[in-house]
């Protein structure tokens, strides 16, 4: 029988301000370009998401056999770095950030589209961003919501799934959020719905919703060749293994 395929979810509180010592180990993973493009960021916040980032891609993809600034990244199309060398760890990967935290989702195999996101629980939402972008299924599912703080916390976990989708298939904002719509979403591992057939054409799809840490919200989409048994997901603390 095949192995059941994990996905590990790594996650970091990033500093809001002044760079702290997660970011000071993470820069020293970092390419020269990376690096650059990391000073390149006005805010402290964003810079900050940048380099923890990276740097755990990095440190995570490199499993201590290869130094971290050693792992060669591309760029597909439309903004999702991939690995190119060392092929040994060309494994699916992705990262997401939000104010104070900073997820990086790792497959232990080399195959199969990932796509990772997160948000902070106390972010400002906006009802007529559903209205105007999620499918209609997701939008009757908020109508249906009992009070407010349940129909908040439905539109952030639709969200995230949907981001984590977007993200997993590399084509951002490019793809209709109306073209496809999730359902039982108050469960743990939520099921999507193409509602344009041009979307099934790729793998089996798992999600995950979960709370990385308290006052934030993550999502993950695993898009494997065969629907072969629901992947594990381990959620780990990256200051841990600093
Ligand atoms: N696909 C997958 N991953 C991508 C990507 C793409 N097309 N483009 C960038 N990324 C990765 C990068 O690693 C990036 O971090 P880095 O540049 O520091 O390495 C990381 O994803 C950023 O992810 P996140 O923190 O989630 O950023 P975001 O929430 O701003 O959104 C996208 C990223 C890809 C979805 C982007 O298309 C976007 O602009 N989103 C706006 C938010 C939005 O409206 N979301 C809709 C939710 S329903
Ligand atoms: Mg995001």
């Amino acid at each position: 029988m095949k192995d059941i395929p994990a996905i590990q979810l790594w996650h970091a509180g990033s500093s809001s301000d002044e760079p702290g010592l997660l970011e000071r180990c993470c820069e020293s993973l970092l390419s020269d370009e990376e690096l650059l493009r990391a000073n390149q960021f006005r805010v402290p916040t964003s810079r900050n998401q940048h380099v923890v980032g990276r740097g755990m891609a990095r440190r995570l993809l490199g499993r201590g056999q290869v130094e971290p600034e050693e792992i060669c990244f591309a760029i597909e199309k439309n903004g999702k770095p991939y690995v190119t060398q060392p092929s040994w760890a060309r494994c699916p990967f992705n990262i997401a950030h939000t104010d104070g935290l900073v997820m990086c989702g790792i497959g232990t195999e080399c195959q199969g589209l990932l796509g990772v996101d997160v948000e902070k629980t106390s972010r400002r939402t906006d009802p007529a961003l559903a209205d105007r972008y999620f499918s209609q299924p997701e939008i009757e599912i908020l109508r249906r919501c009992g009070s407010e703080n349940v129909r908040r916390n439905t539109f952030l976990k639709i969200w995230t799934l949907k981001e984590a989708f977007i993200k997993a298939i590399g084509t951002g904002l490019r793809t209709p959020l109306a073209e496809f719509a999730f359902e039982r979403i108050d469960s743990r591992n939520p099921v999507i719905r193409m509602l344009n057939p041009d979307l099934e054409s790729i793998a089996h799809w798992s999600f995950f919703l979960m709370e990385p840490r308290p006052g934030y919200i993550g999502a993950v989409a695993f898009g494997a060749d065969s629907a072969a048994q629901q992947p594990d997901l381990k959620l780990q603390r990256f200051e841990d293994v600093l």
